[in-house]
Formats: C-alpha cells, structure tokens, sequence
C-alpha cells in the first residue's frame, strides 16, 4: 500500500525498453533527429538512456531521478551498454534542480527526452504531497495557474512547459510520453507564446498495453526544426509516416482537425437565435430527483416515499439517457423549484404545500450542497433554468458521450422534458421548428463541422462553446434551406437580443 502511494505522488510509470527504442527509432526515421546532447529529466529505470545509448553514440547523455533506487538500477544497467561512458545518471530532484546552469553547459543540438511522472496538482494534495514545483509560488497555486490556467494541472504540462522555456533560445527537440490532452494543452501554449518557433507532432500511444493505464496517451514532439507547416501533425502510432490530422489554432480556438475545419468554415459564427444551453443544476440528486411508485406517490434517492403535488415535477432524462437515445420514456422525475434563476421560491408554500413541506424536511441536504452558486440564494435554488427550460420541443446532445448524437425530444406525459446538467440543449415551442432545425443539425455539414472541432479524448467532449460555434442560419444556407430558416427567424423571440 505505501509502495503504492510513493509510485503514486512521483507519478511512476516506467517506460518498457521496447517502447523507449521505438520513440527513439521514430525521432530518427521521420524526424532526422541527431543530437549532441541528450537530458532525461525523470530518467527512472533508465530505459530511454539505454535507447539513446544505443542510437545516438555520439551524443553526452545526462540522466536525472529523484528515486535514488532507481538511479542505482540505472547507472547498473548500462555498465553494459555501447558508449556507457557517454552518459551521467544521479539523484535529482527536479524542482531543486538548477536547470538554467545545467542547460547553459550544453551547445546545440539537445534532446530532452522521457516520460515525465504522471500525476496532477490535485492528486498530490490528496495525498498530501510536496512532489511540487518551486514551494514559493507553487503550493499557493497562484504561478501555475497563471501558466496553465487552471487550479488543477498535471506535472508533466507544468514539466514539458520548463522544457520549451530551455529551448527558447537554443536548438533542440523535446520528445516525452505524456497525457495527449497535456500535449495537447503545451503545444496550444507554446503556439500563442512563441507563434512558430517550434514545429510540434503527436503519436497515439497504447497505454494500455505498455503501462497497463486507461488513458489517451503520446509521444508528443516539439522541436526548433522548421516544417513548412506549423500545425500540429497527429499520427495513429509511431510507425505511421502519415498524419491522421493536423491540430491548429484557428479563429481564435483550438481545432483537432484543420483540414475538415477550412472545408466547413463558412459555417462558423453565432446563431441569432438558437442558443445551446445546458440542464438544470440541483446538486441533490437524492432529494430532487424521484421514481413514481403510485398515484402521487414517489420515492427519492434516500429511499424515502412521499406523497406530492404535480405542479413542480418533470420528466428528467440524463446524458445516460440522451447518449443512448432513450428519448420516448423515462424513469426519473425532478423537481423544478423555479422557472428563473433566483425566483422566490416561498409561493410553493401556497401553491403545492406537501411539496413545499416535502423540501422543508429535507432542507439539511439542500443547505449543504457545496457549490457557492447556491449562497444567498432562495431556499431550494436550482440552476440552469429559464423560459427556455419549459418549452415543448428539444433537441438534445450529452455532453459526455464520445458521438455526435443530436435525439428530438417530445414532451412526456404532456410536460417538456428536463436534463441533468451534462446534456446541452435547444428548445422550439413546436414539432415543426424542432425537426427542421434537427434536420439542419444531422445534416452531414454540421456534423462534419463540429466534428472537426471537438477533441474526442475529453471527459466532457461536446461543449456548448462548441456547439454555439455552428451558425445554424449558415447550414441553413449552404443545404439551400435559408428561406425556411429565415421564417423561423422572424416567428418568435430571439434570446440573443433579450
Ligand atoms: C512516468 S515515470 C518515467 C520514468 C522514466 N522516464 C521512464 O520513461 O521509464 C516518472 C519518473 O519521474 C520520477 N520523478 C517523480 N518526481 C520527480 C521529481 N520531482 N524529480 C525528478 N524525478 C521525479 C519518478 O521517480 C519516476 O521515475
């Protein structure tokens, strides 16, 4: 159990020798990388020393590890190999080290090569762990955020960011194993700091097969050698010398698939009047969300019965539900304490009292809900709700599924439907609106479209930022459909102007 935690807070997945020969045999067939000196940052076991060794002999190889026992099993380990006398491997921590010294001693060509360790900020202080980047700034968060913009940040991004700074005035290549969302996020950085200074690649990794990890994973390239263009080339493994597509930044975002993204770019822009919004937030499934068990008669998420009124209760689907299509029935009803965020919520006193009495006995488990939105607010707040929430018709999509899966949505039992908060949605007061704008949506320029967008390795892929990105009004138009559209247009009320 310790030996696990410790492999935990440092991160440590050590990379199979054949793996390691394969990155480097990739750097050398599609890359022509010929380095005068190498730097393996988190060197472990050493099986990227070994590799370079091999493959580089001519190259000073420096090796570094914060696990003692392992720069011992290194430094073994390559008492055998060719050149051995090439390379230096001791104990280091990497935030104590003085990189600036270290790396002002090396001339060009450099490799920074590895598997940096594989943890975030916040798995650390879960465990309560110091393995962090300059104590100063770092413990209060305040100088990563500003690098990566978020509270939480994986190691490796904060790590492979040192790299390129290490390259801003000199030539190299920095070739690591990491998360490909990292990669994903440094070479986003790495173009907005340094425009096209650096030429960057990524190659899919099977995690799952070399480190036993259920994760999106590469061997992510960046490096000062000029490519004609300067999109990021993403190949399906490392023995492919063809990219799959091309990652770039274009107007404004970060796009997985540029080429697709310039065929359908016309179709970029804010639409007038749809506007994609996602489902109601209660923070309280356990009270707010109920199985009908008879007449009136329900049971929640405590396994509690309670007789209630109609009036605030309305079919729920969640992005389960939505993701599989499961549109024509439902198990789940949620109460709808408001129809505007913040409304006053004490008229259900009146209007539905065994509701109302139903909350009141329940309140510790409302006043509790963690998230600040819910302070100050009236008692039983939700959120995620308007005049759009209660019409007819929708069109839904689950933020999570990894598809494109737009389902039409009826009303139930003759009330509109509510989402959890994972599925984004239009609504339409009738059948006909909605399918015509359903139509738009499945049609293959749309899809193609955000397709083209949406990196399909994230927790939650379909994003409403993505989703307004798409101008309906330009689908309409491109599948010659505009006059419909405009009709809509100048039929009921238009949000974005309200
Ligand atoms: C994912 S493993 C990879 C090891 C090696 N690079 C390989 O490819 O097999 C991460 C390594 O980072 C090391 N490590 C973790 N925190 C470190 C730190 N603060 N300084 C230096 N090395 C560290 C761990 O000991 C572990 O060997």
């Amino acid at each position: 159990m310790v030996k696990s935690i410790e492999k935990w807070q440092f991160g440590d997945f050590q990379t199979p020798d054949e793996l390691a020969r394969e990155v480097v045999e990739t750097l050398i067939a599609n890359h022509e990388i010929s380095p005068n000196f190498i730097v393996e940052p988190s060197c472990g076991k050493g099986s990227f020393i070994r590799a370079s060794l091999d493959r580089f002999p001519h190259a000073k190889v420096i090796g570094l590890d914060i696990n003692e026992l392992y720069v011992k099993e290194a430094s073994l380990s390559i008492s055998d190999c060719p050149n051995s006398e090439n390379a230096t491997i001791s104990r280091s921590d990497f935030f104590d080290t003085d990189w600036q010294a270290l790396i002002s001693n090396l001339f060009d060509n450099i490799l920074i090569i590895g598997n940096p360790p594989w943890v975030t900020s916040s798995e650390l202080s879960i465990l309560n762990s110091q393995n962090l980047p300059s104590k100063s700034n770092f413990q209060n968060r305040r100088g990563i955020e500003a690098i990566t913009g978020s509270g939480n940040f994986d190691i490796s991004e904060w790590m492979l960011l040192q790299y390129v700074e290490w390259l801003s005035n000199r030539e190299g290549t920095i070739a690591v194993l990491c998360k490909y969302s990292v990669a994903r996020k440094v070479i986003l950085q790495v173009k907005q700091k340094s425009g096209n200074r650096f030429s960057s690649y990524i190659y899919s990794i099977d995690a799952k097969a070399y480190f036993g990890a259920s994760v999106e994973a590469c061997l992510c390239i960046i490096t000062t050698q000029a490519d004609s263009n300067t999109d990021c080339k993403v190949y399906a493994d490392l023995k492919s010398e063809q990219p799959l597509y091309l990652i770039g930044e274009r107007d404004g975002s970060i796009v997985r698939n540029t080429v697709k993204y310039e065929q359908w770019m016309h179709l970029a822009g804010r639409d007038l009047k749809y506007l994609w919004r996602s489902g109601v937030k209660h923070d309280c499934s356990k009270v707010m969300e109920l199985v009908r068990i008879g007449d009136n008669l329900f049971q929640n998420g405590l396994g509690e019965r309670a007789s209630l009124e109609e009036d605030y209760l309305y079919p729920l689907l969640k992005s389960s539900d939505i993701g599989n299509s499961r549109t024509i029935d439902y198990r789940k009803l949620v109460l709808i304490t408001q129809k505007s965020v913040g409304e006053d919520t004490s008229i259900i006193k009146n209007t539905a009292p065994k509701t109302w009495q139903y909350l009141l006995d329940r309140q510790e488990y409302l006043i509790n809900r963690k998230s600040s939105i819910y302070k100050n607010k009236p008692l039983y707040s939700i959120f995620g709700i308007g005049s759009y929430s209660f019409k007819n018709w929708k069109i839904a999509i689950s933020g999570l599924y990894k598809k494109l899966n737009f389902c039409l949505v009826k009303p139930l039992d003759g009330k509109s439907v509510m989402f959890d908060d994972t599925v984004n949605f239009l609504s339409f007061e009738t059948e006909e609106e909605a399918k015509f704008i359903f139509g738009l949506l499945t049609a293959t320029p749309a899809l193609e479209f955000l397709d083209s967008t949406i990196f399909w390795d994230e927790k939650r892929p379909v994003t409403i930022d993505i989703l307004r990105r798409l101008s309906l009004e330009a689908v309409a138009k491109e599948l010659g459909n505009l006059e419909d559209y405009m009709q809509w247009m100048d039929s009921i009320d238009r949000p974005m102007l309200r």
